[in-house]
């Protein structure tokens, strides 16, 4: 792998985020295995990761896109996936782009609350449209085992329609003239625990069962194993989905799993700096570019390209100027040679999506490597000079008027 890497690296230079075709289709069989017993109809939540070319291998197996902004939308449109195969998922939109989808044709729209629902039925009053297939998120107040700041199923949370206002919700529909198709339900990201899954599924299923739907999307969430090693059993999931979910057709908005442990972000070892303790291992790189150790204290796992034995612990931490620039948190491991490759794991997902411009450093490169050996650039690096290019637009403006 390092003669691969280091060619990778020199024609794209680090950092940069690397892809492998083999890991995402072995994700997707495993998903498409768990459902293979009921209909199951397979959308990518765009927001782990939007870069065209990976939406169009999604788009190759028949998964569409689950998409939030009109920056999704488009990504997902580059990636070939047709609209009839897209949901829209956000936790506020706006009457503007509510009439712009619909005009474009997207199949489902995940409704988040009553106010939504409302303005729903004011468009459908005031606009010749099609509206897409309407689904309800419902809130089913359920606790689960993640970082709280991507926990969603729970009565604090801002997300979904608590169940007491599910008959409320199917009355306003009915008196502005809407067809509800079908609830749908999302509790949070990074879950490794299927009871939590089996929960929200039996709530789902009965409350479909109750309404009379034949539709339900059950979001996504699936975890991936990071440093912790947990996984998801899948056998127990399809045990759950096979029981509970004969009779329905099944929508899921599936991201982490599906490509998470597909990406590495790969960046080159500067200097390695020696406190008492351990070894600080100073990176190219940065939480600029991979914001989830800083951002959740996520612990992803690494590995170098030239690793030295040593006794102390070693973090790899990112070029910025912040404490918390930390890549990898503190490991008993070899430490990477200055000059070496570094690949963070698990950066698939919420990786390249999550990426900004702090301190003034571009977005890096996103690089495919196919099954067969081959690699493509599918995404340039930015220009030293990119973060610029919407500043001083040259006009004034009269506070006056
Ligand atoms: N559906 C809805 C309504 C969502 O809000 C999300 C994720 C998904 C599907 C996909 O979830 P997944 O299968 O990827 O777990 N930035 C965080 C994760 C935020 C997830 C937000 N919503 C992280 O890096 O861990």
């Amino acid at each position: 792998m390092k003669p691969l890497l280091e060619h990778i690296a020199n024609a794209v230079n680090t950092p940069f985020f690397l892809y492998h075709e083999s890991m995402i289709k072995s994700r997707i069989e495993d998903v498409l295995n768990v459902f293979s017993t009921v209909d199951f109809q397979p959308t990518f939540a765009v927001k782990a990761n939007a870069n065209p070319f990976l939406l169009s291998v999604f788009h190759a197996y028949g998964i569409g896109a689950d998409f939030i902004s009109r920056g999704e939308f488009e990504a997902s449109r580059a990636g070939g996936i047709p609209t009839s195969k897209m949901t829209w998922n956000g936790n506020v939109k706006s009457e503007d782009d509510m009439l712009f989808f619909s005009k474009q044709g997207i199949q489902n729209v995940n409704i988040d609350s009553i106010g939504e629902l409302q303005k729903w039925g004011h468009l459908k009053k005031n606009h010749n449209v099609p509206l897409p297939s309407l689904f309800l998120r419902i809130n089913p107040s359920i606790e689960v085992s993640t970082h709280p700041y991507i926990k969603t199923g729970m009565k604090q949370h801002k997300f979904g329609i608590s169940l007491h206002d599910i008959d409320t919700c199917l009355r306003i529909a009915q008196e502005v003239g809407l067809t509800l198709q079908g609830f749908h339900i999302h509790i949070g990201s990074q879950i490794t625990d299927s009871d939590s899954f089996e929960k929200a599924y039996s709530t789902i299923s009965k409350l479909s069962r109750q309404y009379g739907f034949t539709n339900i999307n059950i979001g996504g969430g699936w975890g991936i194993p990071y440093f912790d090693k947990k996984q998801l059993d899948l056998q127990q999931m399809k045990s759950f989905v096979t029981s509970l979910f004969s009779h329905f057709r099944i929508w899921c908005e599936m991201g982490r799993y599906l490509i998470g442990e597909a990406g590495w972000y790969i960046v080159r070892a500067c200097e390695n700096r020696e406190s008492e303790v351990e070894t600080m291992c100073i990176t190219d790189g940065g939480m600029n570019h991979l914001l989830r150790p800083s951002l959740y204290k996520a612990h992803h796992s690494f590995s170098s390209t030239d690793p030295i034995p040593q006794k102390k612990s070693v973090r790899i931490m990112g070029r910025l100027c912040e404490t918390g620039d930390i890549l990898v948190p503190s490991t008993v491991q070899n430490c990477p040679k200055e000059g070496s490759l570094i690949a963070i794991h698990q950066s698939g997902a919420y990786g390249f999506s999550m990426a900004n411009h702090y301190n003034g450093f571009p977005l890096p490169a996103e690089v495919f490597l196919s099954q067969n050996g081959e690699w493509t650039i599918i995404r340039k690096a930015e220009s030293n000079t990119c973060f610029l290019d919407q500043c001083d637009s040259g006009e004034r403006y009269d506070i006056t008027h």
